[in-house]
């Protein structure tokens, strides 16, 4: 890509700039851009121009920085619609919309606004190219901007999200290839319904989803705790509903986008190494991908297995569950009645999909209690704001789905569960469904390894498996670094809990005889230690 910036003619720029003549923030009726011509923000800060990537011979007009050795392309105007063979010319056409041409003066694209007078077309500072009339450089006027057509990449002051003027729903579409602008599979997109987040989409299939916006951050997206750095916004009103965010210190560079693998990234600009640091991605880890436990369940990455089903729910389909396929999720183990129905605080939580759910921020934590009691179908409710020690209500009528859990420092926030009554003592365990109310009260489950007096026939080849559902914390094997497994492995080693399998009860728990298969490859491949 080889840019260059040319002298054009802007009477106001040379009237008050005469010795600034290299580059010009503005194309007025009379002006055009061809070749290797570009424009300039004011500031030096975004250039507009032609660019081609690979041996494509296909251009295109974008905006990049200008500054930045890389060069990082932060908007296409013509994406899927490429010049062929050369670059077009871009001009202030005759009914005043900006427009693009190719050599034969057939129309490329157009900013394709109704007829408007004395227009012209200025690159900001803010990356943003906005089309106005002369002398209106008052935002809320512009014709047009680039701001509200994003490429891939969300920049400082943009807004991802709705408007109820324009009816637009702004959102980022990766390139198609590091080398083709075109849309590739991949965007990130507001869902405006219920209590709005914004989901991560392959082809409009859900892929992540960013949860809802909880006062301070999205509710499943703890690492937004970098306010130092940034400032995010999010506004939800009858006008607009929309993320944006800006840096604290407006002279550094950061950007959000979809890579063309469908990971959403944001980099930083470190000058002193002239880099871009990745920041942040996602989605990073198993629990991040929608849908990875199914309905009612929890995924937890500190967990073995990640999804465990909420306190009082059981696996809808356990063969599948245990194999570690969470898909189908958990369904209730007792009914509720609606009439003696209670609460169980869920601590840590990324919010459940909002977007059926029913958000008002007027409302108390106890009104909303008292809305979710007298609805037969109030599924869980929460705070819709957790700053300042929590506002707001928001109910959820249909199933919860996509829940998890943080760490307690992590981030994450709490939500009340309805559950039958019998299900509300119990403290969290149940057939391989583990309570997501604390974090120390899952199910663990214990192998022991070695003789036992019942039979030396066990020694070495056999081992025994205790759960520890009623574990008193007395045993005198507490001390012992003894292995843990996850419940999935102990279902399978003991062809679930079968009474064949089954070796007595004592004061521990139940005492289980395990596959010698299983177990022993363990043995040998070292997953046991031995003495
Ligand atoms: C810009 O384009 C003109 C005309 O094609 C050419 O003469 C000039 O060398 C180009 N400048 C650069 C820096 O590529
Ligand atoms: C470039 O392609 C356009 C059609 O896209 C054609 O009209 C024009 O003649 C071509 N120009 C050259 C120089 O080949
Ligand atoms: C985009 O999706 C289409 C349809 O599923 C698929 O054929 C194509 O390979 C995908 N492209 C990329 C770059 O992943
Ligand atoms: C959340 O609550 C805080 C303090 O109570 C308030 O300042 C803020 O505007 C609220 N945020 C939203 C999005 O309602
Ligand atoms: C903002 O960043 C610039 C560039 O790194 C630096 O020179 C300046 O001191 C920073 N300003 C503040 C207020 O931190
Ligand atoms: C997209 O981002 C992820 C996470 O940073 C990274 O692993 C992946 O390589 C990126 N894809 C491309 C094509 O750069
Ligand atoms: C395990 O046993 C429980 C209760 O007896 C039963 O509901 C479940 O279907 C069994 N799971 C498998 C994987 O066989
Ligand atoms: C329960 O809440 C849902 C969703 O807000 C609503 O559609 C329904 O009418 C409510 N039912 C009752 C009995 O209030
Ligand atoms: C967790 O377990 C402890 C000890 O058994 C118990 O006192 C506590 O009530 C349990 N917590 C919950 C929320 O069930
Ligand atoms: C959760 O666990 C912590 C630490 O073990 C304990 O202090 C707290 O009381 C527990 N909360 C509940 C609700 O059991």
């Amino acid at each position: 890509m080889r840019i260059f910036s040319v002298l054009l003619c802007s009477f106001t720029s040379l009237a008050l700039f005469p010795i600034a003549t290299t580059a010009f923030d503005t194309i007025t009726g009379t002006q055009t851009i061809t070749g290797n011509q570009t424009i300039v923000s004011a500031g030096d800060v975004f250039e507009l121009g032609f660019f081609t990537r690979g041996s494509s011979k296909k251009w295109y007009l974008g905006i990049w920085y200008r500054n930045i050795p890389t060069d990082t392309v932060v908007w296409v105007a013509n994406r899927d619609n490429p010049l062929t063979n050369s670059t077009g010319v871009l001009k202030i056409a005759d009914d005043g919309n900006i427009v693009l041409v190719d050599q034969a003066a057939n129309p490329i694209w157009s900013s394709n606004q109704p007829t408007a007078a004395n227009t012209v077309a200025q690159l900001l500072d803010s990356g943003n190219f906005v089309l106005r009339e002369e002398n209106d450089e008052n935002p809320e006027n512009y014709i047009w901007q680039s701001f509200d057509h994003p490429t891939d990449t969300l920049l400082p002051g943009m807004k991802l999200g709705w408007d109820s003027k324009t009816g637009l729903n702004r959102y980022l579409t990766s390139w198609k290839s590091s080398d083709d602008p075109s849309s590739g599979n991949y965007s990130f997109k507001l869902d405006i319904n219920g209590f709005p987040e914004v989901y991560l989409l392959n082809n409009q299939v859900r892929v992540y989803r960013s949860g809802p916006w909880n006062g301070l951050r999205f509710s499943g997206v703890p690492e937004m705790n970098t306010a130092f750095i940034f400032t995010f916004t999010f506004r939800r009103d009858q006008n607009e509903e929309f993320y944006s965010f800006e840096l604290r210190n407006k002279s550094l560079y950061s950007r959000l986008l979809v890579n063309t693998s469908g990971t959403l990234q944001r980099y930083t600009w470190i000058d002193e190494s002239k880099l871009w640091n990745l920041f942040w991605y996602a989605p990073k880890d198993q629990c991040d991908f929608y849908l990875e436990c199914g309905v009612y369940g929890v995924c937890d990455t500190n967990a073995s297995p990640v999804c465990n089903c909420m306190t009082g729910f059981e696996p809808k389909n356990p063969q599948a569950w245990y194999f570690r396929d969470g898909s189908d999720g958990c369904v209730r183990k007792t009914e509720l009645n609606c009439a003696n129905d209670g609460f169980l605080p869920l601590n840590n939580m990324k919010l459940p999909q909002s977007s059926s759910s029913f958000v008002d921020d007027g409302m108390s934590l106890a009104d909303c209690e008292t809305m979710c009691r007298s609805n037969c179908s109030c599924k869980a409710y929460a705070n819709s704001n957790i700053t300042g020690g929590g506002s707001g209500c928001v109910i959820w009528t249909t199933d919860l789905l996509d829940m998890r859990q943080y760490a307690a420092a992590e981030g994450g926030q709490d939500l009340y569960l309805k559950v039958a009554a019998s299900d509300l003592g119990q403290g969290g365990s149940g057939s391989g469904s583990t309570g997501t109310e604390n974090g120390s009260n899952k199910t663990k489950v214990i192998i022991m390894v070695g003789p036992i007096e019942r039979s030396q026939d066990f020694l070495l080849n056999e081992a025994v498996i205790r759960s520890n559902n009623d574990y008193s914390g007395e045993s005198p094997t507490d001390d012992l670094e003894l292995p843990l497994f996850d419940f999935g492995t102990i279902v399978m080693a003991t062809d679930n809990f079968s009474d064949a399998n089954k070796l007595g009860q004592g004061g521990f728990g139940c005492v289980y005889k395990g596959l010698l298969d299983m177990l022993s490859k363990m043995l040998y491949s070292g997953c046991l230690a031995f003495e």
